[in-house]
Parts: structure tokens; sequence; C-alpha cells
């Protein structure tokens, strides 16, 4: 397939190293307005710690005009300009698959041509320095299509070239379940840890659990409002088996605080406080805990 990824972050590298593994994929990478200067070389250290270098290929006009597939795989708040700077250089054939945290980013464009999917990972991936990727713990990839159609041939096609790149990956037809299972895990996990500044295995201390209790309870009074139905005990044992399974791992918004970056946090406990407003719920630990976040944002 003809692959532009978009974004140089942590998951950005993570895919372009994987997808130029294989021999078959025509890769090129788009890098941020944000990126002083693009070396001709990345770094990526695999779970092994073993570090490889590897070229660069820049995406520009032609490999957008022919591409297949697009990875955006930058952070929510920057999904609206990322789509605008792709407006009339890509196909309205090609696949757009949304690779960020959170929810609502999608929703705030006006409706796109392109197939759509979304991409969820478990994996753990962090940027050591610029253009310097470091695989952390080994996860599985959801995909799943949001708006528009694919055939079966190419919702294979693409399933098979992302699986075989980066295994373990599956195609879901129940992606918005699992988004808003991954939203209540981020929604729990990334604000705790980003303010006590911990990483997230500590979030099983006895300390934090009348606070995630309440959390809990106002997501899934949220959730149902969309018609997603959690079992409280179910969510509370998955959220805590993501901290288990991650516990030496520094979040993500954790590291934005740490690296004085802006946070996903209007699309994480955002995403459930606007939809509380329009339910007419009262969400008080969401509000809250967003206030607590913000003033650590420079
Ligand atoms: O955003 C993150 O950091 C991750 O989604 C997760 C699952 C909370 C693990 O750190």
């Amino acid at each position: 397939m003809n692959i532009v990824v978009i974004g140089q972050g942590a998951i950005g590298l993570l895919w372009y190293h994987h997808l130029t593994k294989a021999q078959k994929n025509s890769v090129s990478l788009s890098c941020s307005a944000s990126a002083s200067s693009v070396p001709k070389h990345y770094h990526f250290t695999d779970l092994n710690n073993h570090s490889e270098q590897g070229l660069l290929t820049l995406a520009n006009n032609t490999t957008l005009a022919n591409a297949d597939l697009i990875l955006l795989c930058v952070k929510s708040y920057q999904v609206k300009a990322a789509i605008a700077a792709l407006t009339n250089k890509i196909s309205t054939q090609a696949i757009i698959v949304f690779c960020h945290n959170g929810m609502g980013a999608y929703q705030d464009l006006a409706k796109l041509p392109q197939p759509c999917l979304a991409l969820l990972t478990t994996h753990g991936c962090k940027i050591t320095r610029p253009f310097h990727a470091q695989h952390t713990g080994l996860g599985h990839h959801d995909l799943g299509l949001i708006a528009g159609d694919i055939s079966p041939t190419i919702r294979d096609e693409l399933t098979a070239t992302l699986a075989q790149a980066l295994p373990t990956l599956s195609f879901t037809e129940a992606i918005k379940d699992k988004q808003w299972l991954k939203l209540a895990i981020n929604c729990v996990i990334n604000p705790i840890t980003a303010i006590e500044n911990i990483d997230n295995g500590q979030l099983l201390d006895d300390k934090f659990k009348s606070l995630i209790t309440k959390l809990i309870d106002e997501i899934i009074a949220v959730a149902a409002y969309e018609n997603i139905n959690f079992d409280f005990n179910e969510l509370k044992a998955s959220i805590l088996q993501v901290a288990t399974n991650t516990a030496k791992n520094c979040s993500s918004m954790r590291s934005d605080i740490l690296q004085q970056r802006k946070t996903e946090i209007d699309y994480i406990n955002g995403y459930i406080v606007n939809l509380a407003r329009k339910a007419g719920l009262g969400v008080p630990q969401n509000e809250k805990i967003i206030q607590q976040v913000r003033a650590l944002e420079v």
C-alpha cells in the first residue's frame, strides 16, 4: 500500500518503523511544523532494547496524492489542523485512520468524503529525544470504521497490512464500545497519574479508591446516555488491569505535563463533561480533575 504516516510522535514513529520493514509498502512520514529540523534518519529502540536507525522518507504532494492510507498519529487537539492541511491534497478514496487518545476530535470535523477508521492501541511507546522512539510495552490494536464505507476486500487488505507490520491487530464492528472503554481507562489513569506525578501502577494504592469510584460512577452515567452500558465492577477491573499491565509506564498525560506540553484533557474528561451538559447530568469529579490538570498546563 502507499502509506503516509502523519506525525513524528511515539505512535507515528512506531508505525513508520514497522510499516517500512514490509517491503511491499511505500511509506513516507509527514512531520509537524513544530519540528525545528528534520534529520535524514530516525532511531527506534525495540522491546529487547535493540536500537537501530532507519532512513526517513518524507511525504510530499506526490506521496500524499498517491496515498491509499493516511495514518493520522497526532494529538487529539491537532486533528482538526492536520485534516485541514490534507484537504485537496489527498484522494477522496484514501482511507484515513485516526490514532489519537480521547474522543470528540473527529466530531469536530466537517464530514469527510474519505472512509474514516479509528485505531486504538494498548502499546507502550515513548519519544526519548526528537526522532527517537522507544517501544516500551507490547500491546494490541483494534481497528474499526467510524464514518463512510469500505469494501470487504479493502478492509481485509488494510487489516492485513497493519496486522503484518505490527501484530496483533484486529478489525472490529464494535469500535464505539472499544473507544468508550479506552476513554474510560484514560479518564481515570491519565489525570490522576499526571496530577500526582506517579507511574500507572501506583494508582492501585488504596488512597485513590474513592476518587476512582466517583470518576467511574460519573463516566457510567454519561456513557448510558450514549447507549453504552458499563458494569461498575467490570469497568473498574478493566481500568485497574491496565494500570497493573502498564505499572512502570508514565501515562501520556503525565508525560505531557512533565514536558510542558498541552494535554488531551479536553478530549478525555472534557468529552465526558460536554456530554454530561447535553444530558443534564452532574459530573463534579470530572470537572474538578480537569481544573487540576489545567492548573499544571503551562
Ligand atoms: O494514554 C496513555 O498513557 C495510555 O493510553 C494508557 C493506557 C493510560 C497507558 O499509559
